[in-house]
């Protein structure tokens, strides 16, 4: 059975992936080249349901709380306030991107919009898993027993097939391999 940390740092090799896609995307908008509208859009849908709704609603609604159980020293619940705070600060980049993409499709958005916040949001994303992967983690795998990490994965199978369905992760997969191939 896997341990609940190593289920969110392997979902983390994906989003850096996608991370990876969106940072060549905006250097090929800046020169000038059009991207097609589709992948933009399948990227939107990535960041929307793979990152916020399961990766960041495992992280909020199972393993930060499990943190906060029992008598926490201080520095862990100024750190769980603190990726809080940076999921938040992620998602008004998405916004972002979602608003200036459907201007960029009417026509009427300047693709050098879409690119400023996609390139905000891969440098904040960046700087997040490295926290969670070098310092957040390693201290929860201190701080949760095999058994705990047990219970936590079982609750993370939940959240997958309730919030992105079974089949879409497989789906989300073969979307960062295509788009790998396109733009990497
Ligand atoms: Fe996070
Ligand atoms: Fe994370």
């Amino acid at each position: 059975m896997m341990m609940a940390t190593q289920n969110l740092m392997d979902e983390h090799e994906g989003i850096k992936l996608m991370l990876a896609i969106m940072e060549s995307i905006s250097k090929k908008m800046k020169s000038g080249r059009n991207v097609e509208s589709v992948h933009l859009e399948s990227i939107l849908e990535f960041l929307k349901v793979f990152v916020d709704k399961c990766h960041h609603g495992k992280e909020e609604d199972v393993l930060f709380p499990e943190m906060l159980e029992g008598k926490q020293g201080e520095s862990v619940r100024k750190a769980v306030r603190i990726l809080k705070t940076e999921h938040s600060a992620g998602r008004k980049y998405v916004r972002k991107i979602a608003e200036t993409l459907s201007g960029y499709k009417k026509g009427y958005e300047k693709s050098i919009e879409i690119t400023e916040n996609m390139i905000s949001y891969v440098f904040h994303m960046r700087k997040h898993i490295e926290i969670e992967n070098n310092f957040f983690f390693p201290i929860s795998d201190l701080m949760l027993n095999g058994n705990t990490q047990k219970k936590l994965f079982v609750k993370f199978e939940k959240i997958e097939i309730e919030k992105i369905g079974e089949g879409r992760h497989e789906e989300f997969h073969r979307l960062l391999r295509t788009l790998k191939k396109i733009y990497l």
